[in-house]
């Protein structure tokens, strides 16, 4: 018989470092009216120097795993999505294995920018549901303070620091993923990304890093057409309408985009998920972070449905529908 599926731990880790939009406003020609008006952002968390992809990932991990209720060595598999890792090898997730000492599990990392934490989710549950492991822990964790050019005022004020963590487990039956959506353009790779270590020599930031470059207003189309259309591909796979989606967590990037996609949706704004105001885009992180903080605040009940979704570099984009069961229980 098949094995069954669920989220059985949620973590999440942050910077104590807030910025806040007035000291942007002194960095680059920027005010804190534009930024929360065009965004929705008041202020992110910004990694101390000590803070690396690892060590924000480690702790959003240990947190997961003690709602889960495991030890790092009950772990099979660690999933790391991350495009700010310190190194391009060896992975982040391998690095994140040691540092956690759990010395059982295999490690990879999964590049898909900020649909990476989707990606990652819906990998780890390949694993479990094929049988191949019975737990597995999957990370999202960014540093994008690191790959901004703090110059350019039409990036520099979207992005924030942080990690988040899930653990999805065997357990008994049902299954609480209901369906899982990936998709992939890479005609839009010049809209969003950032050289790697083999691209260009430069341009580089104020800390010698390659940045990140985007073409905001193509990107925002394509976020809202992405958000719709994978949270509406997830429903019909699940078979649900959307009138039966209790909480929507959709990658928080900016407000108008998750209001726009909301709307279109014809989900009504008080189910749809959002704390950017706090964190900006972080990425990876943002999905998990936000799951966290619904949890944290009793926005999901036993048995309600909610819909993750996700778009980012690449193009790409991700959906996973879910039965929510509370976790170990
Ligand atoms: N402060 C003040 N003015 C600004 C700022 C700023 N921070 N940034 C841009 N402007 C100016 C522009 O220069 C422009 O001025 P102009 O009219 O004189 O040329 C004006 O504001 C309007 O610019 P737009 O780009 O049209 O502004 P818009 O309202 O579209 O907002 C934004 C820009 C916020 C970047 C929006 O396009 C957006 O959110 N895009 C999607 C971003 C996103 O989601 N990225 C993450 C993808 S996920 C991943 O994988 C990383």
């Amino acid at each position: 018989m098949a094995p069954y599926a669920r989220l059985t731990g949620w973590g999440m880790w942050v910077p104590e470092r807030v910025m806040t939009n007035q000291e942007l406003e002194a960095m680059v020609d920027t005010s804190d009216a534009w930024i929360r008006r065009r965004t929705g952002i008041g202020e992110r968390r910004i990694a101390g120097s000590q803070d690396t992809a690892v060590t924000m990932g480690v702790a959003a991990g240990r947190r997961a795993l003690e709602v889960a209720a495991l030890s790092p060595q009950d772990l099979d598999l660690i999933i790391v999505a991350t495009v700010t890792s310190e190194r391009i090898f060896p992975a982040c997730a391998s690095q994140l294995q040691h540092a956690l000492g759990a010395s059982r599990a295999a490690a990879f990392d999964v590049n898909a920018a900020c649909s990476g934490f989707i990606y990652a989710l819906v990998t780890a549950y390949q694993f479990v549901l094929s049988g191949t492991c019975r737990r597995v822990l999957v990370v999202g964790t960014e540093v994008y303070s690191r790959i901004l050019n703090w110059q350019d005022r039409s990036t520099c004020v979207l992005f924030g620091d942080g990690a988040g963590a899930v653990v999805v487990e065997a357990g008994p039956p049902p299954t609480d993923a209901l369906s899982f959506v990936l998709g992939s353009d890479g005609a839009g790779a010049d809209l969003l990304y950032v050289p790697g270590l083999c691209g260009a020599a430069g341009p580089f930031n104020q800390d010698g890093h390659h940045y990140l470059t985007m073409v905001g207003a193509e990107v925002f189309k394509f976020a809202i057409a992405a958000t719709v259309a994978a949270t509406q591909q997830a429903l019909a796979a699940a078979q649900l309408d959307i009138s039966q989606v209790d909480i929507l967590i959709p990658h928080q990037a900016n407000y108008r985009i998750i209001t726009a996609a909301a709307r279109a949706l014809e989900i009504p704004s008080e189910r749809v998920f959002m704390n950017l105001e706090r964190y900006g885009n972080t990425s990876a992180a943002s999905i998990p972070m936000a799951l966290c903080e619904a949890i944290d605040q009793g926005r999901l009940k036993k048995g309600d449905h909610l819909v993750l979704v996700g778009f980012g570099g690449g193009l790409s984009w991700g959906a996973v529908a879910l039965h929510w069961a509370g976790g170990r229980n």
